[in-house]
């Protein structure tokens, strides 16, 4: 796949991953339309990006608001006529137990991670149906495989985002539309210090395990050629997480057993 003259829709664009893939598309030459709720962040990373603006449209929107979707998607398809890409990347991750996460906490996951990827995506869909063309990538993570304590909101809405697309995928392919899910183990972004406590507020501290994990510029650099490849799903994992999938394929049971010891940050 070339990305030149390509155009693609990134969400999550003001940080972290959803940035970094910015990055990366805007030097292959792709158009872009760049989303996530601070329009301000958005208009640096434009600025950051190189000279040819012509090629960012900036497109502020809030995954909670599905309802505001039909109009985003309009002003998407007329910034460069259509999309051949959307990333169905912005989300928010969680730090509290059962215990201590308040259900308006559990739905905040749910409308951001889920039904905000879900909304955009049937937005976009009929136009690529109608192109026989597309391709749609969803940043799941290692979550949406596996459940660790103070994860279970975030990890309960990244398997729904597995669940959804996987099906999505079965229904595509016979519109050439493909169907990527990308699953990150720890990346160095903003994450932690977003992430939801028990009442939603911030928890505000980088975790120890993603102080130490690869940046989110490294992350795109080793993902891209599968992205280009359209494989259905890509891995990306430190050491220990990549472990955890393996075992978890060999032995689920060995994993719920090793996974209640650990520490979780
Ligand atoms: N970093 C990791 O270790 C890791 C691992 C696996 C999966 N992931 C996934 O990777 C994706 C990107 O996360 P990241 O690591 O890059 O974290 P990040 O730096 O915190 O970026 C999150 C992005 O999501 C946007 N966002 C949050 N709430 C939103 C809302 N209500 N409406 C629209 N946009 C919203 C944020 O922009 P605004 O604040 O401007 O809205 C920001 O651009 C997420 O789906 C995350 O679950 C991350």
């Amino acid at each position: 796949m070339n990305y030149q003259g390509k155009t693609i829709w990134i969400t999550g664009a003001s940080s972290g991953i959803g940035e970094a893939f910015a990055r990366a598309l805007y030097k292959e030459g792709a158009n872009l339309i760049l989303s996530s709720r601070r329009e301000g962040a958005l208009k640096q990373v434009k600025e950051s990006l190189g000279a040819d603006k012509s090629r960012v449209f900036i497109l502020p929107l809030d995954l909670t608001q599905t309802e505001t979707f039909p109009e985003k998607t309009e002003q998407a398809l007329k910034a460069f006529g259509q999309i051949d890409m959307l990333m169905n990347n912005g989300g928010v991750s969680q730090r509290a137990t059962v215990a201590e996460t308040e259900m308006d906490t559990y739905r905040r996951l749910m409308e951001i991670n889920y039904f905000g990827a879900v909304g955009l995506t049937k937005q976009v869909l009929p136009h690529m149906v109608e192109r026989q063309s597309g391709h749609i990538v969803v940043t799941s993570s290692v979550a949406g495989k596996i459940g660790t304590k103070q994860r279970s909101g975030y990890a309960a809405s990244k398997h729904a985002v597995q669940g959804f697309f996987n099906s999505l995928r079965q229904e595509m392919y016979e519109h050439n539309v493909a169907v990527t899910l990308l699953c990150p183990g720890f990346i160095k972004t903003n994450i932690s210090k977003n992430a939801l406590t028990g009442d939603g507020a911030k928890f505000g501290k980088m975790g120890d395990a993603h102080k130490d994990a690869m940046t989110a510029d490294e992350m795109v650099k080793k993902v891209m050629p599968d992205i280009k490849k359209q494989k259905e799903e890509i891995y990306v994992t430190g050491f220990k997480e990549g472990l955890a999938i393996w075992v978890q394929r060999i032995s689920p049971t060995l994993l719920n057993k090793i996974l209640k010891n650990q520490k979780v940050t």
